[in-house]
């Protein structure tokens, strides 16, 4: 009880002991993020698609606590992100189609963000309050983040339908009673309880279409991540040797994510070797890697919230033996033609479709399945997913459409006591690039990455 005493007040002494008139500047470092106007006309179309009688809520991203003060890395709700540009955790905006008037003021949108507390920021740095929400994201209508509440309480007067976006929607399950706690269905009760006719939808469709089709600008920052990306995987071929850790390579890439500017990665590293190459998203990267071996590399740099997603797979020494580059070609061929049919027009599954047909004809011939239907035991996800400000981005699975980008990741994974000759054992591979549909020919962005195996051999070759 002392000690918790003590530390309390060792804590609070340290908040007070800024000497007065202590302050920080606000700044912005960088002038290459999706221009305050884009953000805008983004904001302007969703207003524009719903009924005066509706409301759209869009909640930031809440911290995740670690351990007693300290937290993991915050990151931004993409969908809030997406509207409004904003980084920051306790901040909210309110869309009002059909406009409201408050204090005197005609508006159609309020953004929400606490005041400046000047006396934290020695501790937890600058967070911008309402001037710098005003200079920086262009909101000309910004309110206290406390009011929030009430303010959702006096727009809701007279509205059939409340729209909230953002909100984490996995459930939290308690170990003891086995019950799952859904925030959003937390939020739905209590606001049911509140206005028992309003109707209430935790979703904002219209985000996820527009996301979908990414403008110049993302596809710019999506570009930079890319770019970022192809850097670091082939500082990795290039600096691969027998008997590394996966933990030595995984550093090699994330060095050079960060060295380049990028803030995060867009999902966890996954570098695999050997056996580790065929399970699909390991993520521990601590073996070994032996001589004779594969790695396969998934890793992606996030730049502005824009994450690159990408796959390599090569041998430690820099040189595929026989089985490997038997397997290897066929995923080769296989992503070649899921990339040709990433064209507008076609299902968004064609380049899947196309994709599996040329691994099931190559394992029929290899003796390595008996009939189609087996090649799911080696070929088990999906060949494409949309990508973005999520690795595994938000869309509608429509015919594809100009400005879509996508993966196209097809693999083969032969763990050992798989039902066929042990020589393939222990072989995984994937072949991962981001592919942008267009009016014409698909534009591989990451195309300039090695993929063949004479030009990855080349590449390690460097590092030798
Ligand atoms: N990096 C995860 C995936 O390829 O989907
Ligand atoms: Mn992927
Ligand atoms: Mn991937």
């Amino acid at each position: 009880m002392k000690t918790t005493i003590l530390i309390f007040l060792l804590f609070t002494l340290n908040v007070f002991s800024q000497a007065p008139g202590v302050s920080f500047p606000f700044e912005q470092f960088e002038n290459d993020g999706i221009p305050v106007s884009v953000l805008k006309n983004r904001r302007e179309r969703i207003i524009n698609n719903h009924s005066s009688k509706s409301l759209i809520l869009s909640l930031s991203a809440d911290i995740r606590n670690r351990q007693n003060d300290v937290d993991y890395e915050y990151r931004q709700n993409s969908n809030f992100l997406y509207l409004t540009g904003c980084t920051q955790n306790k901040t909210a905006l309110i869309l009002i189609p059909g406009t409201a008037t408050l204090n005197n003021t005609t508006l159609n949108e309020i953004f929400f963000v606490n005041k400046r507390d000047v006396s934290s920021e020695v501790w937890n740095g600058v967070r911008m309050g309402a001037e710098e929400a005003k200079q920086y994201l262009g909101f000309a209508n910004t309110m206290d983040y406390t009011s929030l509440l009430s303010t959702l309480d006096t727009l809701l007067y007279n509205r059939d339908t409340l729209f909230i976006t953002g909100l984490p929607t996995t459930s939290v399950k308690n170990p003891i009673t086995g019950k799952s706690t859904f925030i959003d269905q937390q939020i739905k009760d209590y606001l049911h309880d509140k206005y028992p006719t309003l109707f209430i939808r935790t979703s904002l469709p219209d985000v996820a279409e527009m996301r979908e089709l990414k403008d110049a600008d993302e596809i710019r920052l999506l570009q930079k991540a890319i770019d970022i990306s192809v850097q670091a995987h082939m500082a990795t071929m290039r600096a691969a040797k027998p008997n590394m850790n996966e933990y030595e390579l995984e550093a090699e890439m994330e060095y050079v994510f960060h060295k380049l500017g990028a803030e995060d990665v867009g999902y966890p590293s996954i570098v695999g070797s050997g056996y580790n190459s065929c399970m699909l998203h390991y993520e521990s990267n601590r073996r070994v890697a032996k001589e004779g071996e594969m790695i396969l590399a998934d890793c992606g740099a996030e730049y502005h919230g824009y994450t690159a997603d990408i796959t390599r797979t090569f041998p430690i020494t820099g040189k595929y033996n026989e089985e490997q580059t038997i397997i290897y070609n066929i995923v080769l061929e296989a992503q070649d033609s899921g990339i040709a049919a990433c064209r507008a027009g076609k299902p968004f599954k064609a380049a899947h479709e196309a994709a599996r047909s040329v691994i099931t004809k190559n394992l029929l011939n290899l003796g390595i399945i008996k009939e189609p239907a087996e090649t799911k035991y080696y070929f088990m996800h999906g060949t494409s997913h949309y990508l973005g400000l999520d690795v595994h981005d938000v869309g509608t699975n429509k015919p594809l459409r100009p400005g879509v980008v996508m993966t196209v990741e097809p693999g083969i994974y032969i763990p050992s006591g798989s039902p066929c000759d042990k020589r393939w054992w222990n072989i995984g591979v994937r072949i991962e690039d981001d592919i942008l549909v267009t009016d014409g020919e698909p534009v591989n962005m990451s195309g300039k990455l090695p993929r063949t195996i004479p030009d990855i051999e080349k590449l390690m070759k460097q590092g030798q």
